[in-house]
């Protein structure tokens, strides 16, 4: 067991537990069978409660869940978290996280389990859009930005520990990976995360090295507890979280069955016959205590009111999170929209009319509304005095005919909940292929040949291969799945009202074989030490669009980068004539897990903006973590990007 000793008090309080309560804490309040019913009819409606015993005084935990906002009543759909890792702006994530910590509390919950910070080794995953991208460091600054806005308000829960990655096989594959492999790229992001004071991790599904990540006494027991010294409390993933021996898994270090007491609660006379020992009950029982009382000294009661869920202000943050998670792929300097120039637009495909804020699993947020492109566009093009047609791309012919007479064309195109996200039925799961659908590729070649001043709009949860049209279009867009003031903030970003801030949180292929193997169905699967940019630096590949890349409105210059000061900066001036958004990347050259290359490493970053004419000093504290390195600075992980600093 753990050695975390609780704080007295907590220990004199569950020192007066009886086992029957000892028991009752460590599993889900609901009742199972009618519980599981009720979530499948309409997830999480109301706050999964666990723990509470009222006449101990003991609230218990609320859980909602998210990342893309709060999964309960009508709450504020962001983008999702890969837009938000595309934003690379961890102040911008914690005030995320302040707004959902706010319409968590306002409806009930007090434990919000939505901090997916699962690393994207392949972005066939279908749940990609869950998460912050395929870079360690990122994910755990967007993670600890998420922990700390969240937590001024409630518990936050980080998931899905560990290697939680796959969708189709989660509930059986076996993740072999070595225990260095683990250590330097799939874990240090969870650590960051509970060294930011996260007060609970979600176990995973699958298997790590063959043991089944809700009973995996290493991963519970000796690295988060141990060697870390977390002092918060586990959760299984809900209903097939807790797979063996529930008694094996409390003791490897589980502390709550979620959602429901199923397994658990034939434990009693384990516990009787002194089989499970009731220390390790009580050390669960003191951590949820512990995270209690920290929950209940934090707050601001006079924000938890109904008007605050989905309010003007936080739709305006969702609408800033969109702008600034958009990712200019591609420009030939179509965009933004000349107002001399593009008198008319035509608005193409089915994706621009319909609300497509991502999958519909467990992170599925029903908003009060959402604005669509085709909506967001309207209202710009009055702005701009632009005229605005559309056609949902059904009829081939047609939209040719419409993009011809246009002076140019926004085409959406991409996925939906269909093609990718949780497997919650006979739609999403992993995705089947990286390109778009082959009807979608015949509509931008059949728009783009009538009108080259083409804008593709896409949508997703990570990368796509664009090879065989990129280059036949004027612009393309990354929106992935924006949220409920997407629409909004792409049209001002089309018509130049707003600048894109995004910055690719995952490498896009030019050719899928570059990838790491990925099998949508498997029993088990290796995961090496290379994958995202370091792999491709090490094969000596080229992406497409490079991890960390995003094109702006305007020329922004570098000066000569300098290390001083335990920083490395560099002057930037924008030269143009439009606001400018650059994001300054520090890497490193390291050798990581059983890699004994060294490859350059995402290490630190900062989001700067500049007006037009502005010239800003930036500058990227240097890794103080005793390791050493090559070090170098630019916009992108391209080494044409990339500047070698002499430390
Ligand atoms: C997902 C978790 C989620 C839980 C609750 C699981 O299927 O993996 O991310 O929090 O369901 O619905």
């Amino acid at each position: 067991m753990a050695t975390w000793e609780p704080p007295a008090d907590v220990a004199a309080r569950v020192g007066e537990l009886t086992d029957l309560e000892l028991l009752h804490l460590v599993g889900g309040d609901g009742p199972a069978l009618k519980g599981n019913l009720e979530m499948a009819k309409r997830y999480n409606a109301t706050p999964i409660v666990a723990g509470r015993l009222p006449a101990r005084g003991i609230a218990g935990i609320a859980f909602t869940d998210g990342p893309r906002g709060v999964v309960m009543g009508r709450s504020t759909a962001f983008p999702v978290p890969m837009a938000r890792g595309a934003a690379f702006d961890p102040g911008l994530e914690e005030q995320i996280g302040d707004a959902i910590g706010v319409e968590a509390r306002a409806q009930g919950a007090d434990f919000f389990g939505g901090v997916c910070i699962n690393l994207l080794r392949h972005p066939a995953w279908g749940r990609a859009q869950e998460t912050y991208g395929e870079d360690s460091h990122l994910l755990g600054e967007m993670g600890a930005a998420l922990v700390r806005g969240t937590q001024r308000h409630v518990m936050a829960c980080i998931k899905h520990y560990a290697c939680n990655s796959m969708e189709n096989s989660r509930f059986w594959v076996d993740v072999r990976i070595d225990e260095a492999d683990l250590r330097d790229l799939y874990l240090p992001h969870f650590r960051r995360c509970v060294d930011e004071g996260a007060a609970s991790v979600m176990s995973a599904y699958n298997k790590v090295n063959g043991d089944w990540c809700g009973g995996h006494r290493h991963l519970l027991t000796e690295v988060l507890k141990d060697d870390w010294g977390f002092d918060g409390f586990v959760i299984s993933d809900f209903t097939f979280g807790v797979r063996g021996s529930a008694q094996a898994c409390l003791e490897a270090g589980l502390d709550v069955e979620m959602p429901f007491a199923w397994r658990v609660k034939r434990l009693g006379r384990a516990v009787r016959a002194g089989r499970l020992d009731r220390a390790r009950l009580r050390d669960a029982a003191a951590r949820l205590l512990h995270q209690q009382d920290r929950q209940a000294r934090r707050g601001e009661p006079a924000r938890y009111v109904s008007e605050a869920v989905a309010s003007p202000e936080h739709r305006a943050l969702a609408h800033r999170a969109a702008v600034d998670g958009t990712v200019l792929l591609q420009n030939d300097g179509l965009l933004p929209f000349d107002p001399a120039k593009v008198r008319s637009v035509a608005v193409v495909g089915k994706l621009a009319a319909i609300a497509n804020t991502g999958d519909l699993g467990s992170s599925r947020v029903r908003a009060p509304e959402v604005v669509t492109l085709l909506d967001g566009l309207r209202v710009a093009a009055e702005r701009h005095g632009i005229t605005v047609e559309h056609h949902d791309g059904d009829d081939e012919d047609a939209c040719a005919e419409l993009a011809a007479r246009c002076d140019a064309v926004v085409l959406a195109v991409g996925n939906t909940f269909r093609d990718e996200g949780e497997w919650v039925g006979k739609d999403g799961g992993d995705r089947t292929r990286l390109t778009l659908r082959p009807v979608d590729e015949a509509l931008v070649w059949r728009v783009a040949r009538v009108n080259a001043c083409t804008a593709v709009v896409l949508y997703g949860g990570s990368a796509f291969v664009t090879e065989a049209w990129r280059t036949d279009v004027g612009a393309i867009l990354m929106a992935w799945y924006p949220g409920m003031e997407g629409g909004r903030a792409l049209a001002d970003v089309l018509v130049g009202d707003e600048v894109p801030g995004g910055r690719l949180p995952c490498t896009w292929p030019a050719d899928e074989r570059d990838l790491p193997r990925f099998k949508r169905f498997a029993r088990r699967i290796v995961y090496g030490p290379l994958h995202g940019y370091r792999k491709f630096e090490a094969d000596g590949a080229h992406p497409a669009f490079p991890f960390g890349f995003g094109l702006s409105y305007t020329t922004i210059e570098w000066g000569e980068p300098e290390v001083a000061g335990g920083e490395a900066r560099v002057t930037l001036s924008n030269t143009g004539d439009r606001p400018g958004v650059e994001v300054v990347q520090l890497y490193r050259s390291e050798a990581l897990g059983t890699e004994p290359r060294a490859l350059r490493t995402l290490r630190g970053f900062t989001k700067v903006r500049l007006a037009p004419g502005e010239t800003v000093t930036a500058a990227v504290p240097l890794p103080d973590d005793g390791r050493s390195g090559a070090l170098w600075l630019g916009a992108s992980s391209d080494p044409a990007d990339l500047v070698a600093l002499d430390a």
